[in-house]
């Protein structure tokens, strides 16, 4: 049995499930999410759009669509300015409401979940870290409002500082790093609650180019060595390209199509990228 690659309906249209990139045989392209294990033990529905729509008065700037994004996938947005990729995020983070439709997380109904409780972690183009906390208390931020005693707390956000490789630095304020370490922090605060899913709205955009292509590899690596379900948002073609399980391609509002993409071609796409 093949995968879900997630349905999609546009404008009264419902489309076919997207399908794998033209230069991927079919069965190749099932063994693959059969290696990553996407397709028989997870849930391919772990994030559910069903019927979302979002209008802020006369405009649409989500189409009613439905999406579903499989558990432990890494799904991109891309689509050119406008078209509604933050708008679909903002409403699965609990930052705007829809107009129309349901959001479930792991089957659950989370529309009037408020923010705080749906266990998402983000991270935004500027990378908003509190310029007067220390990094520490930065990236134990999260736990904060959750039921961790100190000792807990320290062990996580030390960790959380090892995954994203700049252990030691807990004592130091955010002025005193690169854009680069910077975030790397805000992925370390995004990641130390343990989120059902991460969510990234062109992250690296802040960053030059170089920077840029170090993140991507870190971010890849980093989701699979974690597993997270991650949803990421760019308008930057190759960038979705080069570290996706999944890009799911937006206009105007809807999805126009879906595409599943191979892990190890898009590490090729990004070891041969020309800058
Ligand atoms: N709070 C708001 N009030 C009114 N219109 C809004 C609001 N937020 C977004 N919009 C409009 O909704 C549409 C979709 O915006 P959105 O921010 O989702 O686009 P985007 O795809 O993320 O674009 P970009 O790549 O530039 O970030 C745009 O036309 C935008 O102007
Ligand atoms: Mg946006």
């Amino acid at each position: 049995m093949g995968p879900d690659y997630g349905r999609c309906i546009n404008q009264g249209r419902v489309n076919e499930p997207g399908t794998p990139a033209a230069w991927l045989p079919g069965d190749l392209f099932h063994k693959h999410w059969e290696i990553i294990g996407l397709t028989h033990a997870k849930d391919p529905a772990f994030v559910r759009f069903q019927g979302i729509e979002k209008r802020f008065g006369d405009l649409v700037a989500v189409q009613p669509m439905d999406l579903d994004i499989p558990e432990g996938s890494f799904v991109t947005l891309l689509g050119p300015s406008g078209c509604g990729k933050t708008t679909l995020l903002r409403m699965l983070a609990g930052l705007e409401p829809p107009t129309r439709g349901d959001i479930f997380i792991k089957g659950k109904r989370i529309n009037d979940t408020p923010i705080h409780k749906r266990n998402l972690g983000m991270i935004f183009q500027n990378y908003a870290l509190f310029p007067h906390k220390t990094i520490f208390d930065n990236v134990g931020f999260g736990l904060k409002y959750r039921d961790v005693s100190k000792t807990v707390m320290k062990e996580k956000v030390e960790k959380a500082l090892e995954t994203v490789r700049l252990p030691g630095v807990g004592n130091r304020m955010p002025s005193q790093l690169s854009g680069g370490q910077q975030q790397r922090i805000a992925l370390a605060r995004a990641i130390v609650i343990e989120p059902d899913v991460l969510l990234m709205d062109e992250p690296l955009s802040a960053l030059d180019e170089n920077l840029r292509e170090d993140m991507r590899r870190e971010i890849d690596n980093l989701q699979m060595e974690l597993g997270v379900t991650t949803i990421f948002v760019t308008h930057d073609q190759r960038e979705a390209l080069s570290m996706s399980d999944k890009v799911v391609v937006m206009k105007d509002g809807y999805i126009q199509h879906i595409a599943g993409v191979m892990r190890c071609i898009s590490g090729w796409i990004r070891s041969t990228a020309d800058y």
